[in-house]
């Protein structure tokens, strides 16, 4: 099946604020949310729990394809539920982010994962938010945007963010796992993080989320708006 439906692409690294700001352009649009790391994380975690080795592409992809997941929308908190359970704070410790940046090094993750990414483009429209939305799930995005921000502001934070949630870090271990996870997200064969090349570069490190988010709705004004073809996958 073949719909077309208009799509707002934001990636950058973790702690560039993407996340936040997606959340309150769908919210302002009245269109769909992906969080697409969210998808990583969970085949992580569902991994972890069953005890299964995270180098192990036929059980991951089993997982991948199978694992029943659903998220609150855009307009309420940030829950998430894994088989019927919300495992909205054990998804997003630094330790599941690890996790999930070593399974999406696996093509063949990938290839599943981005088939239910695609899914999320319903209409009357869809803001996706990670690292190759742009690039390689929504090629025809109405607007590709990357969000950029000093090390040191996304490692602060990542720190905020996650201290909000009730989760327990220590800022000097945050940021160098932080820093291992963008370099093997900069660095990897398979998608790697980086802007498309008719992307919207945008540095939020002197940038409030508003502000941000008021470049970008602003720009999409400028777009036209003009609905895109998204094929299922
Ligand atoms: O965005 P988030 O921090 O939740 O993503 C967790 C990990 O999932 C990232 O570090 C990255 O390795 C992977 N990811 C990805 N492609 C995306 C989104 C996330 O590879 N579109």
């Amino acid at each position: 099946m073949t719909d077309y439906v208009p799509v707002l692409a934001i990636d950058g690294p973790s702690g560039s604020g993407k996340g936040t700001v997606s959340r309150k352009l769908a919210r302002r649009l009245g269109w769909h949310l992906l969080d697409s790391g969210a998808l990583y994380r969970l085949v992580a975690l569902a991994a972890v729990e069953g005890k299964l080795s995270l180098d192990d592409p036929e059980r991951l992809a089993h997982i991948a394809s199978n694992m029943n997941i659903s998220f609150a929308p855009a307009s309420d908190l940030e829950q998430v539920f894994l088989e019927g359970k919300e495992v909205s704070k054990d998804m997003r410790t630094e330790a599941c982010g690890t996790n999930a940046s070593k399974i999406a090094l696996q093509p063949t993750i990938r290839n599943i994962v981005v088939a239910r990414q695609r899914r999320f483009a319903q209409a009357p429209g869809l803001v996706a938010d990670g690292r190759d939305m742009g690039t390689i799930v929504f090629p025809d995005a109405i607007l590709k945007v990357f969000l950029t921000a000093s090390p040191e502001e996304r490692a602060s934070r990542r720190y905020n963010q996650l201290k909000d949630k009730g989760i327990d870090v220590n800022l000097a271990a945050l940021s160098r796992h932080v820093y291992r996870r963008d370099r093997r997200d900069l660095e990897r064969n398979v998608a790697p993080l980086r802007p498309a090349q008719d992307a919207r570069v945008l540095d939020s490190t002197e940038l409030d989320e508003n502000e941000v988010a008021e470049y970008i709705f602003e720009w999409l004004l400028g777009t036209g708006w003009s609905p895109v073809k998204v094929s299922d996958g």
